[in-house]
């Protein structure tokens, strides 16, 4: 769908997440052909770059992190071109009067908070001083959206001075992700999983987001938050409102964030005995966590398990396993619906009993997979087997299919053309630090130490045993 017109200003340009994600996400839409003719984008930051000197750190970014198929350096370069750059002092007066006079035209403009909450009040309040907001503008701000309930409430209210709810776009990219989004395709555009979806049919659902790095490089933020904090809270906590959410009249931003609410609200409390917290230990291959972040003492998890229940007609008594953490085996990151099994065997048992599973593949290798029984070929007898019935994105996608497109360029799109659905609401987001504060207060409370695990490992033992003791098992972390 093309997009009209942009001006589009990254505060924060120079930083890790504007060189990783943004910029190589803008480029390859520019690339693809999304970006009109007189778009810009106008990086904003505190490092004392001109034109040409940030055009050429963008460049190198984009050497970096945007490689993609079929561009030649002369694309690169007019992307570059697009570019502008303003010193700016977010808690000053320098830099703003040239923002806004290259801000000028009539487009739609939307600006960028690639930086640290504490600064959103005092870059909210600028655009207005400095007549840079209008009711068409739109503000776009990061996690960590707060560190609890308290926190979060702070900043919806310090945006709500300035910006009214429809213009402010919370990014969880999680959402942006192609397979996430496609969730919902396969759940309310087919006739097949809907009628099943509920506990009468599926016995439980299992969320993995496992990653293979360890927190190196930011360990100073990681450390204070960890991974409920840094994963749980927002990342899964979507993944399960999207799995779990009661089909919504229309595919629209208040349809589709009211279904969701009502998810995190009917989560029940999660008591001691339904998680287990893990830190990495090193070996000669890899530091410790102690050593990424630099203090013996910490008590942070780099991995958590837990088994929430969501109490409502649709999911009582099926249980949503969650779990994540860095340092483990593979990186793999997967929805599974394990549905029940069938209710009698007319088979025996030598045949072998299997359950449908529908997995949900995130990263790496998208795509969507149902295991389905059959009869195992050959003139032997009845003996049963699994076969995927499979749907790689990758080959879906066709030759080309490796360009899977990054969760940020369907977000950042989605900002200009003005569409909220994919972002989270400040209902939302407070609904769910409503629901972890007290987990995270609980262990706190009692001062529990992480369970320590080694590195390329699928975290503490205990872990399993949390799906053992209920008969259950994790799937296995494969890439
Ligand atoms: C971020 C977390 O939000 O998501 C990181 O802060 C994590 O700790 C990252 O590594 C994972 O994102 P992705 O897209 O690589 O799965």
């Amino acid at each position: 769908i093309p997009v009209d017109d942009f001006d589009l200003v990254i505060f924060g340009a120079t930083g890790d997440l504007a060189r990783r994600k943004i910029l190589p996400s803008l480029f390859r839409r520019f690339h693809a052909g999304q970006m009109p003719d007189q778009a810009r984008v106008i990086g904003a930051a505190r490092s004392d770059h001109d034109e040409a000197s940030f055009r050429a750190f963008v460049l190198e970014a984009l050497k970096e992190f945007a490689r993609v198929k079929g561009a030649k350096a002369s694309d690169y370069k007019a992307f570059v071109a697009r570019l502008d750059y303003v010193t700016l002092d977010a808690r000053g007066s320098e830099g703003w009067e040239a923002l806004k006079a290259l801000c000028a035209r009539g487009a739609t403009r939307a600006f960028y908070f690639s930086v640290g909450p504490s600064l959103f009040e005092d870059l909210a309040k600028r655009l207005h001083k400095y007549g840079l907001a209008g009711e068409e503008t739109r503000i776009v701000v990061e996690k960590p959206f707060g560190r609890d309930l308290a926190s979060a409430k702070a900043l919806n209210a310090a945006l709500a001075r300035h910006f009214d709810e429809s213009q402010i776009y919370r990014i969880d990219h999680y959402l942006g992700k192609e397979t996430v989004q496609n969730l919902m395709a396969v759940r309310f555009g087919n006739m097949l999983f809907e009628p099943l979806w509920n506990s009468q049919y599926i016995d439980h659902i299992q969320v993995t987001v496992a990653e293979t790095v360890g927190v190196a490089g930011r360990g100073e933020y990681y450390d204070r938050s960890g991974a409920m904090r840094d994963m749980v809270q927002n990342h899964l906590m979507q993944l399960l409102c999207l799995i779990a959410m009661e089909p919504p009249a229309r595919f629209e931003p208040d349809a589709v964030r009211d279904e969701k609410l009502k998810v995190i609200r009917a989560l029940e409390p999660v008591g001691p005995k339904d998680y287990v917290r893990g830190q990495y230990g090193g070996d000669e291959d890899h530091a410790s966590y102690f050593d990424d972040v630099g203090d013996e003492d910490s008590t942070t998890e780099s991995f958590i398990a837990l088994k929430a229940h969501i109490s409502n007609w649709r999911w009582a008594g099926t249980p949503f396993y969650l779990r994540t953490g860095k340092r483990l085996k593979n990186r793999a990151s997967e929805i599974a619906v394990v549905f029940k099994d069938t209710p009698h065997n007319i088979f025996g048992d030598d045949a072998g009993r299997h359950r449908n599973i529908l997995s949900i593949r995130l990263q790496p290798n998208e795509g969507i997979e149902l295991g389905v029984t059959i009869k195992e070929p050959g003139p032997g007898g009845m003996r049963l087997i699994d076969v995927p019935l499979d749907m790689s994105f990758a080959e879906a996608l066709g030759p080309d299919g490796e360009d899977v497109p990054d969760a940020y360029e369907r977000l950042i799109m989605d900002v200009i053309r003005g569409n909220q659905t994919l972002f989270m609401r400040d209902d939302e987001v407070e609904a769910a630090w409503r629901w972890t504060d007290p987990i995270i207060a609980g262990w706190e409370e009692r001062r529990e130490a992480p369970l320590p695990y080694e590195p390329d490992s699928a975290g503490p033992d205990d872990a399993l045993m949390l799906m053992h003791r209920d008969g259950r098992r994790w799937r296995e972390i494969k890439e």
